[in-house]
């Protein structure tokens, strides 16, 4: 795949021949991780349509949309897809993935949208910071160089999207002014929400992948969710992701300093995503 107008990398800058083979092959926590991104990250066709649809009577928004964030969203799909069939040969991803598409495809009913156009736009903010966090995360525990590379590049992009929705959020709370409690409220709604179904349908297909023959069990998911909480409480930049929260609520430096115990509670919400799965 080439560089498409306007991305910053493409697959071909990743230099996927220098995996350190022998610190990935045999971590099966990382295995799951990175294969279930990308399953998640491949399929965001699925979700982007009727965002795209809300937003087509504005031109911009819609243009970039459609030929901006979808096509990056698909190349970390693509990047992570390599990845997991260069460092892990022996998983079958197609097959996976033909699991992963036909069964959460069939039950993946069309993703709600927030009440209005600003509310939607902060909520989008709330899923890109989602996304910056953990990759910066796995850019930061990774044993593989190139993994690190990979998941920054990614974690970079995530954090420009971040900024277009905001940007464009922006627009619209100037339109339709809504309430700081509104914006509040959708903020940690979203943030309570975020993945958590994706990540429990994505272990389930990777898993079944990688183990022909065995049946899945409940306890197979509970201890690589226990594993990864782990990962979380220790390398999860709450920092950023506080910043990154506290934007969309705009406010003087003495109210964001009330609205802070609020959003910590939202970024808290990320890590408990996998808690509410399933
Ligand atoms: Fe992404
Ligand atoms: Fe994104």
């Amino acid at each position: 795949m080439g560089k498409f107008d306007g991305a910053s990398w493409s697959i071909d800058d990743i230099p996927y021949g220098e995996i350190a083979h022998d610190r990935v092959r045999d971590d099966r926590q990382l295995f799951y991780i990175v294969a279930s991104a990308s399953f998640i990250e491949i399929t965001s066709d699925l979700y982007t349509q009727n965002l795209i649809e809300f937003f087509r009577h504005d031109a911009e928004i819609a243009e970039w949309l459609a030929h901006q964030w979808e096509k990056e969203e698909l190349q970390h799909g693509a990047a992570l897809k390599k990845y997991v069939q260069t460092a892990w040969p022996d998983f079958d991803w197609e097959a996976a993935y033909a699991n992963f598409r036909r069964d959460y495809g069939a039950t993946c009913t069309v993703e709600g949208l927030a009440g209005t156009k600003a509310l939607e736009m902060v909520a989008r903010c709330v899923v890109e910071t989602g996304t910056a966090s953990f990759y910066r995360m796995l850019s930061d525990i990774s044993p593989d160089p190139v993994l690190s590379r990979l998941a920054t590049e990614i974690s970079a992009d995530e954090v420009r999207h971040y900024k277009h929705f905001h940007r464009y959020f922006r627009r619209y709370r100037d339109v339709e002014k809504p309430s700081r409690f509104a914006v509040l409220r959708t903020l940690v709604g979203r943030a309570a929400e975020v993945e958590a179904g994706d990540t429990f349908h994505a272990f389930h297909a990777v898993f079944r992948g990688s183990h022909p023959g065995v049946e899945f069990e409940r306890a197979d998911y509970d201890a690589y969710r226990d594993g990864v909480l782990n990962l979380v409480r220790q390398y999860f930049p709450h920092g950023m992701a506080v910043k990154m929260l506290l934007k969309p609520l705009g406010m003087s430096p003495m109210v964001g300093r009330a609205m802070v115990p609020a959003v910590k509670q939202a970024t808290r919400l990320f890590l408990r995503r996998y808690d509410n799965a399933a």
